[in-house]
Protein backbone atom coordinates (compact mmCIF):
# COMPACT_ATOMS: atom_id res chain seq x y z
CA UNK A 1 0.00 0.00 0.00
CA UNK A 2 1.59 3.34 -1.05
CA UNK A 3 2.22 6.33 1.33
CA UNK A 4 1.29 9.39 0.75
CA UNK A 5 4.52 11.65 0.06
CA UNK A 6 4.71 13.93 3.14
CA UNK A 7 4.92 17.49 0.74
CA UNK A 8 1.51 16.59 -0.61
CA UNK A 9 -0.43 16.96 2.06
CA UNK A 10 -0.52 21.00 2.32
CA UNK A 11 -0.94 20.99 -1.24
CA UNK A 12 -4.57 19.78 -0.89
CA UNK A 13 -7.34 21.71 -1.66
CA UNK A 14 -7.62 24.15 1.76
CA UNK A 15 -11.23 24.74 2.24
CA UNK A 16 -11.28 21.42 3.44
CA UNK A 17 -9.79 23.05 6.42
CA UNK A 18 -12.93 24.31 7.15
CA UNK A 19 -15.31 21.21 7.11
CA UNK A 20 -16.01 20.59 10.64
CA UNK A 21 -16.09 16.40 10.64
CA UNK A 22 -19.15 14.68 9.12
CA UNK A 23 -21.53 14.06 12.11
CA UNK A 24 -24.34 12.20 10.96
CA UNK A 25 -22.50 9.34 9.11
CA UNK A 26 -19.71 9.10 11.86
CA UNK A 27 -22.86 9.02 14.64
CA UNK A 28 -24.42 5.93 13.28
CA UNK A 29 -21.56 4.12 12.35
CA UNK A 30 -20.66 4.29 16.25
CA UNK A 31 -24.26 3.40 17.13
CA UNK A 32 -24.09 0.53 14.59
CA UNK A 33 -22.04 -1.75 16.67
CA UNK A 34 -23.80 -1.23 19.74
CA UNK A 35 -25.60 -4.40 20.45
CA UNK A 36 -29.40 -4.45 19.65
CA UNK A 37 -29.72 -1.02 18.65
CA UNK A 38 -32.62 0.60 16.39
CA UNK A 39 -31.03 3.14 14.32
CA UNK A 40 -33.77 5.97 13.15
CA UNK A 41 -30.95 8.35 12.51
CA UNK A 42 -30.81 8.08 8.25
CA UNK A 43 -33.35 9.07 5.88
CA UNK A 44 -32.80 6.27 3.59
CA UNK A 45 -36.49 4.85 2.88
CA UNK A 46 -37.09 1.28 3.82
CA UNK A 47 -39.29 0.45 0.91
CA UNK A 48 -38.34 -1.37 -1.80
CA UNK A 49 -38.05 0.29 -5.11
CA UNK A 50 -41.84 -0.42 -7.35
CA UNK A 51 -42.30 -3.08 -9.80
CA UNK A 52 -42.90 -0.33 -12.12
CA UNK A 53 -39.96 1.19 -11.65
CA UNK A 54 -37.72 -2.06 -11.66
CA UNK A 55 -39.08 -3.41 -15.33
CA UNK A 56 -38.15 -0.57 -16.89
CA UNK A 57 -34.15 -0.48 -15.48
CA UNK A 58 -34.56 -4.19 -16.54
CA UNK A 59 -35.67 -3.29 -19.87
CA UNK A 60 -33.15 -0.48 -20.85
CA UNK A 61 -30.65 -3.33 -20.20
CA UNK A 62 -31.74 -5.54 -22.24
CA UNK A 63 -32.62 -3.24 -25.08
CA UNK A 64 -28.45 -2.34 -24.71
CA UNK A 65 -29.35 1.19 -23.36
CA UNK A 66 -25.27 1.53 -22.46
CA UNK A 67 -24.34 4.11 -24.09
CA UNK A 68 -23.36 8.05 -22.97
CA UNK A 69 -26.91 10.11 -23.04
CA UNK A 70 -27.66 13.42 -23.84
CA UNK A 71 -25.73 15.12 -20.88
CA UNK A 72 -29.05 16.71 -19.47
CA UNK A 73 -30.47 13.09 -19.43
CA UNK A 74 -32.42 11.33 -22.26
CA UNK A 75 -35.49 13.92 -23.92
CA UNK A 76 -38.07 10.68 -22.23
CA UNK A 77 -37.06 11.41 -19.10
CA UNK A 78 -37.07 15.09 -19.33
CA UNK A 79 -39.82 14.90 -20.60
CA UNK A 80 -41.61 12.94 -18.19
CA UNK A 81 -40.23 15.37 -15.67
CA UNK A 82 -41.90 18.12 -17.26
CA UNK A 83 -45.54 16.67 -16.89
CA UNK A 84 -44.71 15.66 -13.50
CA UNK A 85 -43.80 19.02 -12.61
CA UNK A 86 -46.78 20.12 -14.83
CA UNK A 87 -49.19 17.75 -13.18
CA UNK A 88 -48.18 18.24 -9.58
CA UNK A 89 -47.25 21.90 -9.27
CA UNK A 90 -48.65 23.55 -11.89
CA UNK A 91 -44.75 24.64 -13.46
CA UNK A 92 -44.28 24.78 -17.03
CA UNK A 93 -40.54 23.99 -17.42
CA UNK A 94 -38.92 23.50 -21.45
CA UNK A 95 -37.71 20.02 -21.60
CA UNK A 96 -34.96 20.41 -23.99
CA UNK A 97 -33.70 23.53 -22.02
CA UNK A 98 -34.80 24.45 -18.78
CA UNK A 99 -34.36 20.80 -17.12
CA UNK A 100 -31.29 18.61 -16.28
CA UNK A 101 -31.07 15.09 -14.83
CA UNK A 102 -28.43 14.93 -12.28
CA UNK A 103 -26.68 12.11 -10.08
CA UNK A 104 -28.91 12.20 -7.25
CA UNK A 105 -29.96 15.44 -5.72
CA UNK A 106 -26.48 15.69 -3.99
CA UNK A 107 -25.06 15.94 -7.55
CA UNK A 108 -27.38 18.90 -7.97
CA UNK A 109 -26.38 20.68 -5.14
CA UNK A 110 -23.31 20.42 -5.94
CA UNK A 111 -23.92 21.30 -9.76
CA UNK A 112 -25.93 24.45 -9.05
CA UNK A 113 -23.90 25.88 -5.93
CA UNK A 114 -21.06 25.74 -8.38
CA UNK A 115 -22.50 27.30 -10.85
CA UNK A 116 -23.60 30.90 -8.63
CA UNK A 117 -20.34 30.55 -6.75
CA UNK A 118 -17.22 32.81 -6.71
CA UNK A 119 -14.22 32.66 -3.90
CA UNK A 120 -15.68 35.00 -0.86
CA UNK A 121 -19.82 34.93 -1.98
CA UNK A 122 -21.96 34.58 0.84
CA UNK A 123 -24.92 32.05 0.40
CA UNK A 124 -27.50 32.32 3.26
CA UNK A 125 -28.99 28.92 4.68
CA UNK A 126 -31.47 28.37 7.22
CA UNK A 127 -30.62 26.29 10.05
CA UNK A 128 -31.03 23.40 10.94
CA UNK A 129 -30.10 22.51 7.63
CA UNK A 130 -29.00 19.38 6.00
CA UNK A 131 -25.30 19.84 6.32
CA UNK A 132 -24.72 19.19 2.49
CA UNK A 133 -24.95 22.73 1.59
CA UNK A 134 -22.63 24.57 4.39
CA UNK A 135 -20.21 21.94 3.56
CA UNK A 136 -20.12 22.48 -0.63
CA UNK A 137 -20.54 25.91 -0.40
CA UNK A 138 -17.46 25.41 1.79
CA UNK A 139 -15.63 23.49 -0.44
CA UNK A 140 -16.43 25.81 -3.42
CA UNK A 141 -15.00 28.73 -1.42
CA UNK A 142 -18.07 30.73 -0.47
CA UNK A 143 -19.51 31.68 2.88
CA UNK A 144 -22.14 30.29 4.70
CA UNK A 145 -24.57 32.32 6.20
CA UNK A 146 -26.64 30.74 8.81
CA UNK A 147 -30.19 31.58 9.36
CA UNK A 148 -31.19 30.28 12.49
CA UNK A 149 -35.42 29.23 12.14
CA UNK A 150 -35.91 27.86 15.47
CA UNK A 151 -37.61 30.70 17.06
CA UNK A 152 -40.06 30.47 14.07
CA UNK A 153 -41.23 27.40 13.96
CA UNK A 154 -38.40 26.17 11.84
CA UNK A 155 -39.75 28.75 9.00
CA UNK A 156 -38.12 31.58 7.63
CA UNK A 157 -40.06 34.83 7.40
CA UNK A 158 -40.09 37.58 5.00
CA UNK A 159 -38.96 39.93 8.42
CA UNK A 160 -35.85 37.72 9.34
CA UNK A 161 -34.89 37.60 5.65
CA UNK A 162 -34.89 41.36 5.52
CA UNK A 163 -32.83 41.59 9.06
CA UNK A 164 -29.71 39.16 7.18
CA UNK A 165 -29.68 40.65 4.61
CA UNK A 166 -29.18 44.16 5.55
CA UNK A 167 -26.26 42.75 7.31
CA UNK A 168 -25.06 40.43 3.85
CA UNK A 169 -25.95 42.64 1.46
CA UNK A 170 -23.98 41.20 -0.94
CA UNK A 171 -25.51 37.80 -0.23
CA UNK A 172 -25.34 35.57 -3.70
CA UNK A 173 -27.69 32.82 -2.81
CA UNK A 174 -30.16 31.15 -0.18
CA UNK A 175 -31.08 27.85 -0.13
CA UNK A 176 -34.84 26.81 1.23
CA UNK A 177 -35.06 23.10 1.71
CA UNK A 178 -38.78 22.22 2.46
CA UNK A 179 -39.97 20.10 3.22
CA UNK A 180 -37.48 19.95 5.55
CA UNK A 181 -34.17 17.71 6.89
CA UNK A 182 -34.47 17.97 9.29
CA UNK A 183 -37.11 19.60 10.83
CA UNK A 184 -39.87 17.69 8.91
CA UNK A 185 -41.73 21.48 9.12
CA UNK A 186 -43.09 22.76 5.56
CA UNK A 187 -44.40 26.12 4.21
CA UNK A 188 -47.90 26.72 3.95
CA UNK A 189 -48.86 28.17 0.33
CA UNK A 190 -49.19 31.51 2.32
CA UNK A 191 -45.86 31.32 4.11
CA UNK A 192 -43.80 31.07 1.13
CA UNK A 193 -45.37 33.30 -1.50
CA UNK A 194 -44.84 35.98 1.03
CA UNK A 195 -40.84 34.66 1.32
CA UNK A 196 -40.69 34.68 -2.32
CA UNK A 197 -42.30 38.68 -2.48
CA UNK A 198 -39.34 39.33 -0.20
CA UNK A 199 -36.98 37.67 -2.47
CA UNK A 200 -38.53 38.72 -5.52
CA UNK A 201 -36.90 42.64 -4.41
CA UNK A 202 -33.54 41.11 -4.43
CA UNK A 203 -31.28 38.95 -6.63
CA UNK A 204 -30.67 36.34 -4.57
CA UNK A 205 -30.25 32.80 -6.62
CA UNK A 206 -32.69 30.42 -5.15
CA UNK A 207 -31.89 27.09 -4.72
CA UNK A 208 -35.09 25.13 -3.48
CA UNK A 209 -34.09 21.64 -2.94
CA UNK A 210 -37.72 20.55 -3.01
CA UNK A 211 -36.80 16.74 -2.53
CA UNK A 212 -39.39 15.99 -0.15
CA UNK A 213 -41.83 17.80 -2.40
CA UNK A 214 -43.90 14.38 -2.75
CA UNK A 215 -44.08 13.60 1.12
CA UNK A 216 -46.49 16.38 2.31
CA UNK A 217 -49.64 14.95 4.51
CA UNK A 218 -51.70 17.61 4.97
CA UNK A 219 -52.02 20.03 2.52
CA UNK A 220 -50.15 20.75 -0.69
CA UNK A 221 -47.22 21.28 -2.03
CA UNK A 222 -45.92 24.68 -3.31
CA UNK A 223 -42.89 25.43 -5.30
CA UNK A 224 -41.72 28.92 -4.35
CA UNK A 225 -41.03 28.63 -8.34
CA UNK A 226 -44.43 29.03 -8.61
CA UNK A 227 -44.09 32.99 -8.02
CA UNK A 228 -40.48 34.01 -8.66
CA UNK A 229 -39.52 31.15 -11.74
CA UNK A 230 -37.27 33.46 -13.14
CA UNK A 231 -34.44 33.68 -10.17
CA UNK A 232 -35.05 29.69 -8.86
CA UNK A 233 -33.34 26.50 -9.61
CA UNK A 234 -35.46 23.69 -8.13
CA UNK A 235 -33.59 20.76 -6.97
CA UNK A 236 -36.04 17.08 -6.97
CA UNK A 237 -35.11 13.93 -7.30
CA UNK A 238 -36.61 9.72 -7.37
CA UNK A 239 -34.98 9.18 -4.14
CA UNK A 240 -37.66 9.96 -1.43
CA UNK A 241 -40.54 9.80 -3.38
CA UNK A 242 -40.07 6.12 -5.18
CA UNK A 243 -37.46 4.98 -2.55
CA UNK A 244 -35.24 5.25 -5.16
CA UNK A 245 -31.90 6.40 -3.50
CA UNK A 246 -29.44 3.76 -4.78
CA UNK A 247 -30.40 4.30 -8.29
CA UNK A 248 -29.07 8.07 -7.82
CA UNK A 249 -31.52 10.08 -10.29
CA UNK A 250 -32.06 13.33 -9.43
CA UNK A 251 -32.92 16.44 -11.72
CA UNK A 252 -32.43 20.35 -11.74
CA UNK A 253 -35.32 22.89 -13.20
CA UNK A 254 -35.06 26.73 -13.94
CA UNK A 255 -35.03 29.56 -16.26
CA UNK A 256 -32.90 28.80 -19.51
CA UNK A 257 -29.75 31.01 -18.87
CA UNK A 258 -28.97 29.86 -15.45
CA UNK A 259 -29.79 26.30 -16.53
CA UNK A 260 -26.99 26.69 -19.16
CA UNK A 261 -23.69 26.79 -16.39
CA UNK A 262 -25.24 24.36 -14.00
CA UNK A 263 -26.00 21.72 -16.67
CA UNK A 264 -22.60 22.83 -18.05
CA UNK A 265 -20.88 22.19 -14.52
CA UNK A 266 -23.14 18.71 -14.14
CA UNK A 267 -21.38 17.32 -17.57
CA UNK A 268 -18.22 18.10 -16.53
CA UNK A 269 -18.83 16.42 -13.39
CA UNK A 270 -20.66 12.65 -14.47
CA UNK A 271 -21.28 13.12 -18.28
CA UNK A 272 -24.49 12.15 -18.08
CA UNK A 273 -26.87 9.90 -15.54
CA UNK A 274 -26.81 6.40 -16.17
CA UNK A 275 -29.29 4.83 -18.98
CA UNK A 276 -31.06 2.16 -16.66
CA UNK A 277 -31.79 4.50 -13.96
CA UNK A 278 -33.42 6.93 -15.99
CA UNK A 279 -35.30 4.47 -17.50
CA UNK A 280 -36.57 3.65 -14.03
CA UNK A 281 -37.43 7.40 -13.38
CA UNK A 282 -39.78 7.71 -16.73
CA UNK A 283 -41.69 5.23 -14.85
CA UNK A 284 -41.50 6.78 -11.68
CA UNK A 285 -42.34 10.58 -12.70
CA UNK A 286 -44.53 9.73 -15.77
CA UNK A 287 -46.81 6.95 -14.80
CA UNK A 288 -49.94 5.54 -12.64
CA UNK A 289 -48.05 3.19 -11.55
CA UNK A 290 -45.81 5.76 -9.93
CA UNK A 291 -48.08 8.01 -8.30
CA UNK A 292 -49.70 5.59 -7.08
CA UNK A 293 -46.82 3.92 -5.42
CA UNK A 294 -45.73 7.28 -3.92
CA UNK A 295 -49.12 7.85 -2.56
CA UNK A 296 -48.96 4.33 -0.75
CA UNK A 297 -46.00 5.04 0.74
CA UNK A 298 -46.94 8.88 2.15
CA UNK A 299 -49.73 7.10 3.72
CA UNK A 300 -47.60 4.85 5.51
CA UNK A 301 -45.37 7.85 6.62
CA UNK A 302 -48.18 9.44 7.61
CA UNK A 303 -49.02 6.67 9.81
CA UNK A 304 -46.07 5.90 11.42
CA UNK A 305 -45.74 9.83 11.81
CA UNK A 306 -49.09 10.33 13.59
CA UNK A 307 -47.53 7.33 15.92
CA UNK A 308 -44.18 8.26 16.90
CA UNK A 309 -45.26 11.94 17.26
CA UNK A 310 -48.14 11.39 19.70
CA UNK A 311 -45.79 8.63 22.09
CA UNK A 312 -43.14 11.35 22.08
CA UNK A 313 -45.25 13.69 23.30
CA UNK A 314 -46.83 11.54 26.01
CA UNK A 315 -42.83 10.95 26.99
CA UNK A 316 -42.19 14.89 27.36
CA UNK A 317 -40.73 15.97 23.76
CA UNK A 318 -41.80 19.01 22.27
CA UNK A 319 -42.53 19.39 19.11
CA UNK A 320 -44.84 20.79 16.21
CA UNK A 321 -45.75 18.33 14.28
CA UNK A 322 -44.07 18.00 11.12
CA UNK A 323 -45.91 18.42 7.81
CA UNK A 324 -43.48 16.79 5.34
CA UNK A 325 -40.85 14.40 4.79
CA UNK A 326 -40.12 11.20 7.34
CA UNK A 327 -38.41 13.22 10.12
CA UNK A 328 -39.30 14.45 13.27
CA UNK A 329 -37.10 17.22 14.94
CA UNK A 330 -38.17 16.75 18.68
CA UNK A 331 -36.52 19.35 21.87
CA UNK A 332 -35.84 16.67 24.20
CA UNK A 333 -37.59 16.35 27.55
CA UNK A 334 -36.53 19.22 30.20
CA UNK A 335 -35.05 16.73 33.03
CA UNK A 336 -32.52 16.37 30.16
CA UNK A 337 -31.36 19.78 29.70
CA UNK A 338 -29.96 20.71 26.71
CA UNK A 339 -27.71 18.10 25.76
CA UNK A 340 -28.62 16.58 22.73
CA UNK A 341 -25.09 14.87 22.12
CA UNK A 342 -25.37 13.51 25.42
CA UNK A 343 -29.07 12.65 25.60
CA UNK A 344 -28.57 10.78 22.07
CA UNK A 345 -25.46 8.98 23.20
CA UNK A 346 -26.78 7.87 26.71
CA UNK A 347 -30.60 7.20 24.21
CA UNK A 348 -28.01 4.57 21.98
CA UNK A 349 -26.07 2.90 24.81
CA UNK A 350 -28.56 2.78 27.55
CA UNK A 351 -32.05 2.88 25.48
CA UNK A 352 -30.52 1.15 22.41
CA UNK A 353 -32.09 3.73 20.29
CA UNK A 354 -29.72 5.90 17.96
CA UNK A 355 -31.29 9.60 16.33
CA UNK A 356 -29.12 12.12 15.28
CA UNK A 357 -27.79 15.06 17.91
CA UNK A 358 -30.12 18.26 16.82
CA UNK A 359 -26.86 20.22 16.91
CA UNK A 360 -25.06 18.76 14.31
CA UNK A 361 -27.69 20.63 11.86
CA UNK A 362 -26.51 23.98 12.63
CA UNK A 363 -27.43 26.78 14.52
CA UNK A 364 -30.95 26.33 16.71
CA UNK A 365 -30.34 22.47 16.71
CA UNK A 366 -29.17 22.38 19.90
CA UNK A 367 -31.49 20.58 22.52
CA UNK A 368 -33.45 18.67 19.94
CA UNK A 369 -32.56 15.36 18.38
CA UNK A 370 -33.94 14.27 14.53
CA UNK A 371 -35.41 10.96 14.36
CA UNK A 372 -36.33 9.19 10.96
CA UNK A 373 -39.18 7.37 10.65
CA UNK A 374 -38.29 5.90 7.30
CA UNK A 375 -38.49 2.49 8.43
CA UNK A 376 -41.54 -0.10 9.60
CA UNK A 377 -44.08 0.42 12.03
CA UNK A 378 -43.08 -3.25 14.08
CA UNK A 379 -39.49 -1.40 14.46
CA UNK A 380 -41.18 2.18 15.55
CA UNK A 381 -42.81 0.45 18.10
CA UNK A 382 -40.14 -1.49 19.70
CA UNK A 383 -38.24 1.64 19.55
CA UNK A 384 -41.17 3.75 21.33
CA UNK A 385 -40.96 1.23 23.67
CA UNK A 386 -37.16 1.40 24.41
CA UNK A 387 -37.30 5.70 24.34
CA UNK A 388 -40.13 5.49 27.25
CA UNK A 389 -38.42 3.18 28.95
CA UNK A 390 -35.01 5.45 28.68
CA UNK A 391 -36.62 8.42 29.91
CA UNK A 392 -39.09 7.25 32.83
CA UNK A 393 -35.87 5.44 34.17
CA UNK A 394 -33.88 8.75 34.51
CA UNK A 395 -37.60 10.59 35.90
C1 LIG B 1 -32.68 17.71 1.90
C2 LIG B 1 -31.96 16.69 1.11
N1 LIG B 1 -31.48 17.02 -0.10
C3 LIG B 1 -30.82 16.13 -0.85
C4 LIG B 1 -30.64 14.83 -0.40
C5 LIG B 1 -29.88 13.90 -1.29
O1 LIG B 1 -30.73 13.27 -2.19
P1 LIG B 1 -30.18 12.21 -3.24
O2 LIG B 1 -30.16 10.89 -2.58
O3 LIG B 1 -31.17 12.26 -4.37
O4 LIG B 1 -28.84 12.64 -3.66
C6 LIG B 1 -31.12 14.44 0.83
C7 LIG B 1 -30.89 13.06 1.32
O5 LIG B 1 -31.00 12.75 2.48
C8 LIG B 1 -31.81 15.39 1.61
O6 LIG B 1 -32.31 15.06 2.81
Amino acid sequence: MPATKKELLTNLNHNFNKLTPGGIREFDYKASSIPGIIKLTLGEPDFNVPAAMKEAAIASINANDSHYAPGTGTPALRKAIAHFMADRYNLDYDPDSEIAVTVGATEGIYASLSAIINPGDEILVTTPTFPLYMVVTKILGGTPVEIDTSADNFVLTPAKLQAVLAKHPHAKGIILNYPSNPTGVTYTAAQIKALAEAIKATNLVVIADEIYSELVYDGPHTSIASFIPEQTLILNGASKSHAMTGYRIGFIAGPQELMKPVSAIHAMMVTAASDPTMAAAVAAFDTVEGKTATLEMKEAYKQRRNFVVEVLKQLGFEMTTPNGAFYIFAKIPTQFGNDDLKFATDLANEGKVAVIPGSFFGAGGQGYVRISYATSMETLKQAMDNIAAFVNKED
